[in-house]
């Protein structure tokens, strides 16, 4: 099949990683960023994370903006594995790509509209999106990991009362949970914490798992995980933090228990695995 000229740009992007599954060159970045129009300027590299790149640029209207640029090489999603075994064309890898990035698109959109304290996502372009910089004029600003709290002046337990007040919300307003929620996905912005890196986040249905959204149920010890993680930090860097039971008793606004299998509209569910799910306490 002929390539198209979609398949052209972004092999032209992607071309050095299929062939040596390589960086991409920087040049290649500002190339691509500066003919779609993204970028007025390119003003930095802000980070390399497991599955992208993340960008500092300057858009047409002026503002700062942050590019989350998704590679190929990615290792999380075994895609690399993936690629050889099922003897996947570029292009079908590039569409995996591309899902991954819409996919956390869409995830950022929901928390944003729900009011979670995330960056304003702005938009989509195959294989990158773009949201708010979370930083100044003179680049981005620190996680919380390595910020110290005491010494800027805020009390450490205000702060945690206002992150488990954001993930409230995300609970119970985006139904969603992040999955890999911790200091290192939080951005210390405006002397708040920021939330970041929603790839993993999930939404969930209060009652059924659906095509695109887990039960409410499962959601739970996705959850807890991110609560013990988040208060461990600062029950290690501050010498504060909650009991993490009490906290998630706090967060689940509504009776999760009041499922009952016989009520699944026609989906596949497997009972015995349901009781044992029942059985083992979410908050353990
Ligand atoms: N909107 C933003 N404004 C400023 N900096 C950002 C923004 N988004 C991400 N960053 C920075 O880029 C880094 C990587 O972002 P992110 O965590 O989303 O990517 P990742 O590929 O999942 O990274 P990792 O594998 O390290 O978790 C972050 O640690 C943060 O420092
Ligand atoms: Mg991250």
């Amino acid at each position: 099949m002929d390539s198209t000229f979609r398949d052209d740009r972004r092999s032209k992007i992607h071309g050095e990683y299929l062939e040596e599954l390589s960086e991409f060159s920087l040049q290649d970045i500002r190339t691509l960023l500066e003919e779609e129009q993204i970028a007025k300027k390119f003003l930095g590299v802000i980070g390399k994370g497991k599955e992208a790149n993340v960008y500092w640029i300057k858009d047409y209207s002026n503002r700062d903006i942050a590019v989350k640029l998704f590679r190929l090489h990615t290792t999380t999603h075994g895609l690399q594995s993936l690629h050889s075994k099922a003897k996947m064309s570029d292009t079908a890898m590039l569409d995996v790509v591309e899902g991954l990035c819409h996919r956390e698109y869409l995830n950022l959109h929901h928390m944003y509209d729900a009011g979670v304290r995330v960056p304003k996502p702005r938009e989509q372009l195959e294989f990158m999106y773009t949201m708010d910089f979370l930083g100044t004029k003179r680049g981005p600003d620190p996680l919380l990991l390595e910020v110290d709290l005491v010494k800027e002046g805020h009390e450490p337990i205000d702060v945690l009362d206002d992150i488990f007040e954001q993930m409230h919300l995300m609970f119970n307003e985006a139904e969603m949970v992040h999955g890999d929620f911790s200091e290192h996905n939080l951005v210390w912005y405006k002397n708040e914490a920021w939330i970041i890196d929603v790839l993993q986040s999930q939404r969930y249905h209060p009652r059924y798992h659906t095509g695109d959204r887990i039960r409410k149920r499962d959601a739970l010890p996705i959850m807890t995980k991110d609560v013990k993680n988040i208060n461990n930090h600062f029950i290690k860097k501050y010498r504060i933090g909650y009991d993490y039971k009490e906290v998630m008793a706090n967060m689940v606004e509504d009776e999760v228990d009041d499922w009952n299998p016989d009520q699944a509209m026609g989906e596949d569910y497997d009972l015995e695995n349901w009781v044992n799910m029942a059985k083992k306490n979410a908050y353990e």
